[in-house]
């Protein structure tokens, strides 16, 4: 077959999408935050926030049979072993499993797994990311580059302005990513994080609705396809609206 000839690639799905949080997701985006920022009292009340007009949260999921999970021993497991990793695990990616001496069919458990999720805050013509966070067993996979794009597509649909955030001074890992979707340093706040007294900088996209950021947007997208796969982005719920 010549190279004319030849079938085009078919560009494979990454196995990670997009969607906004559920309740019943509340609990592992609980853990996440947890492990992400293990000094932010009190913890974010996820449910809570479920309610809250302003707030948007996505997850980006996998569903449970296709997730990248340590595998169970047998088909069955018990999961009443106290400080089991199984069981912790179960806390965390299932959280509807009461625990008890009881025993749990493994295949029967199937609420998507959860390794990572951003929250907006929407006021006047600003989306402002509140947290965004990967599980560390997760992150160097494109998970956090596929929230802010859902991020930024979102409050594109809401018809804000620009997209801000804060971000630790220490946290160059974080202002890499930002710093690849247009956001600039826009100024800082003295102390902001009260756990070290940190310094926090604030940081800002140019103007969303302008066709020269959607173009650059569009391109990252298209790279980040490339280099992870598609992704299966929805960013609202039948009920919320944009
Ligand atoms: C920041 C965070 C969400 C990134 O998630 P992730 O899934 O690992 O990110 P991705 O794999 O999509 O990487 C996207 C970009 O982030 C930056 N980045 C992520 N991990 C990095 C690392 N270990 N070193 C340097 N840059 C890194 C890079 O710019 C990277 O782009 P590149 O791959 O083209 O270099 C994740 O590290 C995290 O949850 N950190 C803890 C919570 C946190 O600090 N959140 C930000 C608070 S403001």
């Amino acid at each position: 077959m010549s190279a004319v000839e030849q079938e085009p690639q078919q560009t494979e799905y990454m196995p990670y999408s997009l969607r906004p949080m559920l309740p019943d997701d509340t609990k592992a985006v609980a853990e996440i935050e947890m492990e992400a920022f293990p000094t932010t009292w009190p913890p974010t009340p996820f449910r809570k926030e479920l309610s809250n007009r302003l707030a948007r949260y996505l997850v980006s999921y996998v569903p449970t049979e296709d997730a990248d999970l340590p595998e169970a021993p047998e088909s069955v497991v018990d999961i009443s072993k106290p400080d089991s990793l199984l069981k912790r695990m179960l806390q965390g990616v299932w959280p509807r499993i009461g625990l008890g001496s009881r025993r749990v069919d493994y295949q029967d458990l199937r609420l998507d797994f959860i390794p990572g999720f951003v929250g907006m805050w929407f006021m006047a013509d600003e989306a402002h990311i509140t947290a965004i966070a990967v599980l560390e067993t997760h992150q160097r996979r494109g998970i956090g580059e596929l929230l802010l794009i859902g991020c930024i597509e979102l409050a594109i649909l809401r018809n804000a302005d620009v997209v801000t955030l804060e971000v630790r001074v220490s946290n160059t890992l974080a202002q890499g990513l930002y710093k690849k979707y247009g956001f600039e340093i826009v100024g800082s706040r003295k102390k902001y994080y009260t756990d070290n007294k940190e310094d926090a900088l604030i940081m800002t996209t140019g103007k969303i609705q302008e066709a020269e950021y959607q173009r650059e947007l569009h391109k990252k997208i298209a790279l980040h396809e490339v280099r992870w796969g598609f992704s299966e982005r929805v960013l609202t719920t039948p009920t919320s609206g944009a």
